[in-house]
């Protein structure tokens, strides 16, 4: 298909959220392809779902880098081998430096599991219940230099259950970010959004 997006995916571990790119994608939801898939974990289970659709998966080993910096040039060059105009985070438990996020102005996004600015950084879930949280959810946003705080995309809620256990309120927020990050993806596909600074807004 004409201007079909390019997507790098870079995962760590189970590649849900991959899978439901893949799938808005195979469906045609999306304009666009996934033209790989890159983890820093040579064991994730996203890899076998990027081979299984065909995509080239590849493992880049952090540990074989002498630094982060070292390592982004890395998935930079990679990148761009595959000519990807968009990087989406899905799941990849690496800090990134300005490296990457210079190479892909305002094109890479990341999903959080909880509503930013609400608890970022790890284990957002757990955060949530501990702190007594009656709502949680997900976000998709824009990265920027910081830990979480780049601009909001889109956010889904979900409530908190009494009774509630780690487990089951990631899978009730996973049901969201299966919903929202092939959405904003595709809005990015048809160049829908606009970022003024903070704020994303979506053309009409
Ligand atoms: C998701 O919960 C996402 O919010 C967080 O990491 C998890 C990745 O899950 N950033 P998966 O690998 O996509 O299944």
């Amino acid at each position: 298909m004409g201007n079909e997006l390019k997507i790098g995916v870079l995962i760590s571990g189970s590649g849900s959220n991959l899978q439901s790119i893949m799938d808005a994608c195979a469906k045609g939801t999306i304009n666009g392809r996934v033209v790989c898939v890159i983890s820093n974990k040579a064991d994730a289970f996203g890899l076998e779902r990027a081979r299984k659709a065909g995509i080239p998966a590849l493992h880049l080993d952090h540990r074989a880098y002498t630094g982060r910096e070292a390592y982004d040039e890395a998935l930079v060059a990679t990148l761009r081998e595959f000519d990807v105009d968009l990087v989406v985070l899905a799941g990849f438990m690496r800090i990134i430096t300005s490296v990457l996020l210079d190479a892909f102005p305002m094109r890479v996004m990341n999903i959080h599991p909880a509503l930013l600015p609400a608890f970022p950084g790890l284990h957002a879930q757990r955060q949530a219940l501990e702190y007594g949280a009656k709502v949680a959810g997900c976000t998709v946003h824009f990265v920027d230099c910081g830990t979480d705080t780049g601009p909001i995309i889109i956010q889904a809620a979900v409530p908190i259950l009494a009774g509630d256990t780690e487990e089951s309120l990631c899978a009730r927020i996973q049901k969201e970010e299966h919903r929202i990050y092939p959405e904003a993806v595709r809005l990015f596909s048809e160049g829908l959004l606009q970022v003024d600074g903070r704020v994303v807004t979506v053309s009409a």
